[in-house]
This record gives structure tokens, C-alpha cells and sequence, in this order.
């Protein structure tokens, strides 16, 4: 089968300064591809040009057979999005938004009253469904615009950051609800920055920074595809200095250390049982004190740190 939607070198500018950058990726139909990065990264940006908000500045895409640039309209009726930054319209209260949507979407009379309460109840907004959205949090408004999409179940659906200033209960619940549009047929396109909502809802996460993808896979490939296969967390009671870092980086089937911070140390590494002792042999010949020792397995974190020797969080705050 043909890819639902192809972005073949997808690129946008904002004056000098390039959002997304020769971007191609191919989404199948009915899978749920992550786009994962930092804030920043051109995650939005990509969106908005996939639903022709806004313009390519260089490349295309193709949703379903229609050109974007080409026959936007047609592209259009193929997707349902749910925004980052919900808009605010005319009607405020989620009893009118969501009734207007889905009379939007073709639904009758009958139809609306009757999807209109379903969604509200699984939103859990059934009671504040005549409030303002005005004076809603920002997590009550991501609920109401999720339920735009769990309304249309358009055959792509395009959700940005669904979850964000969502409490964790509030996330599975949301979490189950894509997966279930997703069985019942839907191809689901989801930016997030959060690690955890990739792995687990995703069937292939794509990463991307700096407007660029820098990698596509399944979340299992990708953890199992970075060398050093154990991860290694330890904290020292005090900062570890230049040389020492180096020493330690020259310590056999160790592959890579990252610095979290000065006395934290991330060590990438091959046949952990084995190097360990030696790591802490290191550490006691250079009288850094390990304050605390862990082994995890590797992230999409690590994988992101990888690409780009820094994990998300510190990407974000550059
Ligand atoms: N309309 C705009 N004008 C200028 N710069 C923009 C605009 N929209 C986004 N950007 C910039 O493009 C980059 C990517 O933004 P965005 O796509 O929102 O990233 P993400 O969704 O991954 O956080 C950011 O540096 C952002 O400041
Ligand atoms: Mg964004």
C-alpha cells in the first residue's frame, strides 16, 4: 500500500531562518507515527503545513493522492486536527464547539446529540459542557479539542501535543482513545515532546531537531539500534574533571559518556556485568565518591542522545 502521507523534502522558512528542513518521511495508513523532539524542532511547523495552514517553502506533501500545495481542499477533507494552541471561536462553550464541529462533519440532528454526550463523557467534560472555555485551564481546553477528532474520526488525524497539561490518568484515557480510532482505521500523525507517549503509543517514532528527522523506526529498533546497549546512570559526590571524563571514555566497551551534569554521568556501554567492576575501580582510583549507581535500559532518550549528544531536556532549554 502506497504511504497515506509522503513529505518529500518539506521545508519551511521563516525569514533566514529554516523551521523545518528538507524533511522526508512517509506515514502508512493506519499506523501511529510519533513525531518526537524537542520544543522547537519544527513538530508544529510540519503539522501545520501537512493540514495547509501554512505554505511550504520549498518541497511538498502528498496526503492521500492530493497534493498539498496542489489541491489543498481536497487534501483537507482527508484530516481532522487537533492544535497545539486550540483557536478560539465564536461559540465558547464545549456543548457549542463540539455541536458545531460535528454538524460541520455531516452528522445529523440525531447523530450530534448522541456523539456530542458519548465524547463529553469521555473527555470527563460532560459537566462543565455549557462553561466558557475562556476561563478554562489549559488542560480542559486540549480535552475539548481532542474530542473535535474523536468526533470526526477523520481517516488521518493529525494531534499536536494532545496531552500536554494533562494529569496521567487523563493521558491513558486519551491514550486509549487514539488506539481506538487507530483500530477502527485511522492513521494517526502525533507530534509530542514527552518520551514516554512516543514509546508507548507509537508503532514508529520519528525524531526530529533542528527542523531535521534524524531518525525513523519502531521504538524497540531504535533503542536496540544504538551502540552501547546498557545504560549506565551514575551520580558522584563531587564534579568529574575534564581528564578523568577522558580516562574513563578509554575504559574498553565503554561507547560513550554522557554528562548529564558535572557529577552525573550517563555511561553508554557493552557487557555492562563485566566493565562495571572496572568502572568502579576508576572511580575510586580518582577519588570521586559514587554517590548512587544505576542501570537502565536505553530511552528514546538515549537514542535522541545519540543523534545529538544532548537528552531532550537539554535540547529544549538551548
Ligand atoms: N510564524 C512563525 N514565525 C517565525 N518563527 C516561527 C513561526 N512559527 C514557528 N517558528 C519557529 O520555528 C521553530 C519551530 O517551531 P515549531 O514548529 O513550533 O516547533 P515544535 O512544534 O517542534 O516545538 C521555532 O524556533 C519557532 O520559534
Ligand atoms: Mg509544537
Amino acid at each position: 500500500m502506497p504511504p497515506i502521507i509522503r513529505m518529500v523534502n518539506l521545508t519551511k522558512k521563516f525569514g533566514e531562518f529554516t523551521a523545518v528542513d528538507h524533511l522526508n518521511l512517509e506515514v502508512e495508513e493506519g499506523e501511529i507515527l510519533g513525531l518526537l523532539g524537542p520544543n522547537g524542532a519544527g513538530k508544529t511547523t510540519t503539522l501545520l503545513m501537512l493540514t495547509t495552514v501554512i505554505k511550504p517553502t520549498e518541497g511538498t506533501a502528498f496526503v492521500g493522492p492530493y497534493d498539498v500545495g496542489q489541491e489543498p481542499d481536497k487534501a483537507r477533507t482527508l484530516i481532522g486536527m487537533a492544535f497545539q494552541e486550540p483557536k478560539l471561536l465564536w461559540v465558547d462553550s464545549p456543548w457549542d464547539i463540539l455541536n458545531w464541529h460535528a454538524k460541520v462533519c455531516g452528522l445529523s440532528a440525531e447523530e450530534r446529540k448522541k456523539k456530542v454526550r458519548w465524547v463529553l463523557e469521555q473527555v470527563e467534560l460532560w459537566n462543565d459542557r455549557l462553561k466558557s472555555v475562556h476561563a478554562f485551564s489549559g488542560g480542559m481546553r486540549k480535552r475539548v479539542e481532542i474530542a473535535k477528532i474523536l468526533i470526526q474520526r477523520p481517516k488521518i488525524a493529525i494531534v499536536d501535543e494532545p496531552t500536554a497539561q494533562i494529569d496521567i490518568v487523563g493521558k491513558h484515557r486519551i491514550w486509549n482513545m487514539l488506539r481506538e480510532l487507530r483500530d477502527e482505521g485511522s492513521t494517526i500523525l502525533l507530534a509530542t515532546n514527552e518520551l514516554y507517549e512516543a514509546d508507548v503509543l507509537s508503532d514508529r517514532v520519528a525524531i526530529m531537531h533542528k527542523g531535521k528527522l534524524l531518525v525513523c523506526d519502531e521504538p524497540k529498533k531504535l533503542k536496540d539500534s544504538i551502540p552501547g546497549g546498557d545504560v549506565v546512570e551514575i551520580a558522584l559526590e563531587k564534579d568529574i574533571t575534564t581528564a578523568a571524563l577522558a580516562k574513563l571514555k578509554e575504559i574498553p566497551r565503554v561507547v560513550n559518556v554522557l554528562t548529564i551534569k558535572q557529577n552525573q554521568l550517563k555511561i553508554y556501554l557493552n557487557q555492562a556485568e563485566e566493565v562495571l567492576p572496572k568502572i568502579t575501580e576508576f572511580f575510586m582510583k580518582e577519588r570521586l565518591q559514587v554517590k548512587s549507581i544505576r542501570m537502565s535500559e536505553p530511552s528514546l532518550d538515549d537514542v535522541f542522545a545519540h543523534y545529538t549528544g544532548l537528552t531532550i531536556e537539554e535540547a529544549q532549554r538551548e
